[in-house]
């Protein structure tokens, strides 16, 4: 339907076109491999696992599938401790099953992104046994950030630079004589030394990892911490040490620094050669957005996960802001937004949103922590997917969120495996509590997990009733929510969709007005204030995150509806 509004609307960003490429409206959904689905029964999920559910993912409607690390590993990190980038790590299986994988995938039309760890190797990884055994000055040491210590015997770390785990970002090494001698730099795990991106070696050995995936036909990369590549070589001293997971220090001399940008341009170059077209997509943690939009200047990322909208507390105003702010950011350089809510490294936001919102989210939450509002959360969470699946864009979906899946918070301190809660000794309780394995069918072992039962993290009790099973066919549920919001997001074609502002609803009810390539509008409302909300005249709803109440839209329910 076209024609005029009852309402004014403000614009803010002019629709797509039929031609545009695949990525800029894609909606890719995340598996943690390590928990989604477990063939051969050992606790820890796996490739054939993977291979054997995607049916799961056609059926629910995402155009691809990103898969977090399952390559060679001593898993000290899960996986984002690489010891070898071109192999498969046997827990997860073998290169052939990572071909079978990509081929039952493009079989169903579904894309496969795979991560890229560039900023760190395992301690275990050739390169670092080499570093340790060449000693100080030799190029084996120059792959990594080897620094003779301060202080008289060099017993002192060379910067004050925390590592985002907790603990400093420096190690000591035995030189291959017996002493104590140089320190490496670690931003994450000791077991994940820090690549020196200026070393010549460094850059060819990735060229070669990408064109090794590439060569096997995945379709694009999401890259790891890609605004920590480069360093401030001068090594200052840095004040303020981060204070949680990634925390977003735009001025750390490790983060953001102007150097990355040169590397992602001669990778897009490199990924310019293949065809059909491959995707790069950066985890950069940077704000502000316009700082985070250069990361997807067109010569560089394809995209770019708008963690500032998932850092956004479940507020109006400022989810208002940082819906036209980031479109305007990314807009000044031509890409698209890319929004995301959960991963596996945050709160899942089924837990996230039923926490108060004036404070910040904790970095996982234990059982004598202040425990979420399961329903609220629920409910928020439900709306704020409806609102962001309406926006255009892309969007990465967490496994398990299709299902509504709430945080784990009451994991046993003995069953956590994060490094964060044993290098913070507890402080942090870390992210094992939304990477505990998917639940496919009630009653089964470990939830259809797998056939044993085994599994690496227990599931909460809560885990049987929100199964896929249980949810399959099933009106209302969340699951079929997502289906519905993923056809009707397609056929409206509301990623490659016009954006309005609509005004005139109340200071806490985000309504947006998306009208698509072909003129189809839909209206986008997500009411956060307390009371219910009469929707406009003349609207019919298309989808509802909750059921509505005599017709007027009650509080934390986002809609989409035809006008
Ligand atoms: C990944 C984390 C990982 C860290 C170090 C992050 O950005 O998403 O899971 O621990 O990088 O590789």
């Amino acid at each position: 339907m076209t024609g005029a509004t009852p309402f004014a609307t403000r614009e803010l960003h002019a629709p797509g076109s039929a031609g545009d490429p695949w990525w800029r409206d894609a909606v890719i959904y995340q598996v943690y491999p390590r928990s989604w689905a477990d063939a051969d029964g050992d606790g820890i999920g796996d490739l054939r696992g993977i291979a054997s559910r995607l049916a799961h993912l056609a059926a629910l409607g995402v155009d691809a599938v990103w898969l977090s690390p399952f390559y060679t590993s001593p898993q000290r990190d899960a996986g984002y401790d690489v010891a070898d980038h071109r192999d498969v790590d046997p827990l997860f299986g073998s290169l052939t099953d990572a071909d079978a994988l990509i081929a039952r995938a493009h079989e169903l039309g579904l894309r496969i992104i795979v991560d890229l760890v560039p900023n760190h190797t395992s301690s275990e990884h050739p390169w670092f046994g080499e570093a340790l055994t060449a000693g100080p000055g030799s190029p084996e040491r120059d792959r990594y950030h080897f620094r003779d210590g301060l202080g008289e015997d060099g017993s002192e770390p060379p910067t004050n630079w925390q590592s985002n785990f907790g603990g400093a970002a420096w190690t000591r090494v035995t030189e291959p004589d017996g002493r104590p001698g140089q320190w490496y730099l670690h931003l994450f795990d000791p077991s994940q030394p820090d690549l020196n991106w200026q070393n010549c070696d460094v850059r060819a050995d990735f060229r070669s990892t990408l064109r090794f995936w590439l060569d096997r036909g995945v379709d694009g990369f999401r890259v790891d911490v890609a605004h920590g590549l480069v360093k401030d070589p001068t090594f200052p001293p840095f004040g303020t040490p981060p204070g949680g997971l990634l925390e977003v220090t735009s001025d750390a001399p490790f983060w953001d620094q102007d150097g990355v940008h040169e590397i992602y341009r001669d990778w897009r170059e490199l990924l310019q050669e293949y065809s059909p077209e491959r995707i790069m997509c950066a985890e950069a943690w940077v704000s502000p957005a316009d700082r985070a939009a250069r990361y997807v200047r067109e010569d560089e990322f394809h995209q770019a996960f708008n963690f500032e909208f998932l850092d956004t507390p479940w507020l109006a105003e400022p989810m208002r802001d940082v819906i036209a702010g980031s479109l305007a950011a990314s807009d000044a350089v031509g890409a698209p937004t890319t929004w995301v809510l959960s991963n596996h490294d945050v709160l899942r936001h089924a837990s996230r949103l039923g926490l108060p919102q004036d404070e910040e989210p904790p970095n996982g939450i234990g059982p004598e922590d202040l425990q979420p509002d399961a329903a609220l959360g629920l409910r928020r969470a439900r709306a704020a997917t409806t609102l962001m699946l309406g926006l255009p864009g892309g969007a990465y979906v967490y496994q398990g969120e299709e299902l509504g899946l709430p945080e784990h918070t009451t994991l046993p301190d003995e069953a956590r495996a994060d490094p964060t809660f044993t290098r913070t000794r507890g402080a942090e309780k870390g992210r094992d509590g939304c990477r505990v394995p998917m639940p496919w069918t009630k009653g089964a072992p470990a939830l259809g997990f797998n056939d044993t039962g085994a599994a690496w993290l227990p599931q909460p009790d809560s885990y049987a009733d929100l199964a896929v099973d249980q949810q399959d066919g099933v009106p209302g549920s969340t699951l079929e929510l997502y289906r519905q919001l993923l056809a009707l997001r397609r056929e409206r074609d509301l990623g490659r969709a016009g954006l309005a502002e609509v005004e005139g609803l109340g200071d806490e009810v985000l309504a947006y007005l998306a009208t698509a390539p072909d003129g189809t509008r839909t209206l986008v409302v997500a009411n956060l204030s307390p009371e219910s909300i009469e929707l406009p005249a003349g609207t019919r709803v298309l989808v509802a995150s909750d059921e509505l109440v005599e017709g007027g839209l009650p509080t934390d329910t986002c809609v989409w509806a035809e006008i």
